[in-house]
């Protein structure tokens, strides 16, 4: 099992579109792939069409342990999705005195033992539901636009990382950089993905998410990428990633 957190503080980076199409990708290769929604914007259930506000069991009750995993999975064709909702939005506090509060999740999924790939998509900050990911996984994702200069903000990133890879986790490891919104008419762009390459050399994908208008309007129908526009750039290069992600394999845990 490969278990993976798709993570960058910054919002509007890719990180959910990802989360859902790389999902769907593996999916659609026959692996079998538990996604979790851990933001509690709860953008990668909405874009599943899952009325999440109307929930009662979400990740929230998963982690409080009100509810089970069994009892809080939701289906999309093949794939398993943990939804979330804003009840999730209180719980950085709420749990914030409790012991063992960085493994809440990590304890709940246990159980979750028949799963090719575990992805987790993560909220845009650094706070304790991202730390409760970054122990429930062995791989870090990191989505960077090329649309600006990603190097800022990076670093704190890269420093989060480092401690809870010594503190809390000693098999987590950043094993890929997804290159997203890329646009390669526009110098810039070119600029930036050389100097992610400079900086991550080969954890960044050859596959980059070019900027696809689709994937933008897919979320709103409920749909992955390859159910609303099987055929478009970004099914495509969702679909690389995939097989590519696919190709290397477990690095590390
Ligand atoms: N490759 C892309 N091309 C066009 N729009 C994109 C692309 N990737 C993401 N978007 C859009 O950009 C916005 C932010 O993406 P999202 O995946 O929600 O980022 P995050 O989860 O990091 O906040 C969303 O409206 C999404 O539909
Ligand atoms: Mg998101």
């Amino acid at each position: 099992m490969q278990t993976i957190a798709i993570l960058n503080q910054k919002g509007g980076v890719g990180k959910t579109t990802t989360a859902v199409n790389i999902g769907a990708g593996l999916a659609l290769l026959n692996k079998k792939v538990l996604l979790i929604d851990l933001d509690p914007q709860a953008n990668l259930s909405y874009s599943f069409g899952i009325l999440a506000h109307e929930l009662e069991n979400t990740v929230y009750e998963l982690l409080n342990g009100e509810t089970e995993l069994k009892d809080v999975i939701i289906k999309h064709g093949n794939l398993d999705i943990i939804p979330s909702n804003l009840s999730l939005s209180g719980a950085e506090i709420e749990f914030s005195s409790l012991p063992g509060r960085e493994f809440l999740l990590s304890e709940r999924l246990q159980s979750a033992q028949d799963y090719d790939y575990i992805i987790i998509d993560c909220s845009p900050s650094l706070g304790l539901l991202t730390l409760n990911a970054l122990t429930s996984v062995n791989e870090v994702y990191i989505t960077l636009q090329t649309e600006f200069l990603p190097m800022q903000g990076l670093a704190k990133l890269l420093e989060t990382v480092d401690i809870v890879r010594k503190r809390l986790n000693r098999n987590l490891e950043i094993t890929g950089i997804i290159c997203t919104r890329y646009d390669s008419r526009k110098n810039l762009h070119n600029e930036v993905y050389e100097k992610i390459k400079q900086y991550f050399g080969n954890k960044v994908f050859k596959t980059v998410i070019r900027d696809n208008i689709s994937l933008a309007e897919a979320p709103s129908f409920g749909q992955t990428i390859f159910e609303y526009r099987p055929k478009c750039r970004g099914a495509l290069d969702y679909e690389n990633l995939s097989n590519e992600i696919l190709k290397r394999g477990k690095i590390n845990g």
